[in-house]
């Protein structure tokens, strides 16, 4: 990933304005790190069939990293979850204010689709991503997800209602990532077949983020933890250990399904996900 990051310093929108700190804000929590989750799987996928295009790529993989920074730096604004830290640094609310903190996310929002737009490739292509990213980063995807959230706080969902908010608030962009990297490659089948794939993974990624919300602390995490008593999380409406059933149920059928990937893609991709498939029983 150390070329991603590269890649990401070397893209940023660095325009000067009179503006004392529209600049920096823009710029800090992108910079700020995170896992790299998503352009991780993108790249994998593109790697495993044809690494020549990996420099294209980068682009569609900045692109969602940009929407994904966007969704954090509005999910921790006081009128959602009112988080003060995130990626270990104070998040931009608190650093700066509230309306740069807004205006940051609608920024790298629309960045996200400028740059996809200018990603080297087909006009066929770029439309394709840009669709993908949009409609699962969007309105019937991750902002629809996190008006549910939001809704449904101390109101507490069933459990089919939770995967249904899981699925939008973060496994549609999960999803979209590895069928982004089958885009890329020009494998239409694949995306579809990742897709599923990584709308289950998505699901798993986010019990497991509810999971680690009471295991680990504010610092382990860079993000304020035990904060979703509020929430439908998995636990604050199963239990721990219920939670933590499902999450290892969840990784055992992903686990199968990664085993049945084309040798190229399972021997790319398993190192990352077996990783994060198990991140739950550390
Ligand atoms: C946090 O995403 C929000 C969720 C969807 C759970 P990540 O856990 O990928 O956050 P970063 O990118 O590493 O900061
Ligand atoms: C947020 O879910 C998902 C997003 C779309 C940003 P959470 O609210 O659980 O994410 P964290 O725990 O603050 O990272
Ligand atoms: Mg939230
Ligand atoms: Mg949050
Ligand atoms: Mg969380």
């Amino acid at each position: 990933m150390q070329n991603f990051e590269n890649f990401l310093l070397n893209h940023l929108p660095v325009s000067k304005s009179i503006h004392p700190a529209y600049q920096d804000a823009l710029q800090k929590m992108l910079c700020a790190g995170g896992k790299r989750f998503r352009p991780a799987l993108l790249l994998g996928v593109v790697n495993s069939y044809n690494s020549l295009m990996l420099d294209g790529a980068r682009h569609a993989a900045y692109a969602i990293e940009l929407l994904h920074t966007y969704s954090l730096i509005h999910d921790d604004l006081p009128a959602m979850d009112n988080s003060p830290l995130r990626r270990g640094k104070p998040t931009l609310h608190v650093e700066f204010d509230e309306v740069t903190a807004i205006l940051v996310g609608d920024a790298l929002n629309t960045y996200s689709f400028e740059v996809l737009s200018n990603a080297p490739f087909s006009d066929y292509t770029r439309v394709q991503l840009i669709r993908e990213l949009a409609s699962n980063g969007g309105l019937n995807g991750m902002v629809l997800g996190q008006a549910i959230d939001c809704y449904f706080e101390n109101k507490p969902l069933s459990i089919e209602d939770v995967k249904i908010l899981h699925t939008n608030k973060t496994a549609k962009l999960i999803a979209a990532s590895l069928k982004m990297g089958a885009i890329i490659v020009g494998k239409e089948e694949l995306a579809e077949q990742l897709y599923a794939f990584g709308i289950k993974l998505g699901l798993l990624f986010q019990i497991q983020d509810d999971i680690l919300d009471v295991t680990q602390s504010t610092e382990e995490a860079g993000k304020l933890t035990n904060n979703d008593e509020a929430k439908n999380s998995f636990v604050t409406l199963l239990g721990l250990d219920e939670a933590l059933k499902q999450a290892n149920d969840l990784a055992a059928e992903l686990t199968i399904e990664l085993n049945g990937f084309d040798e190229s893609l399972k021997n790319e991709l398993s190192p990352l996900l077996t990783k994060y498939i198990n991140r739950h029983k550390n």
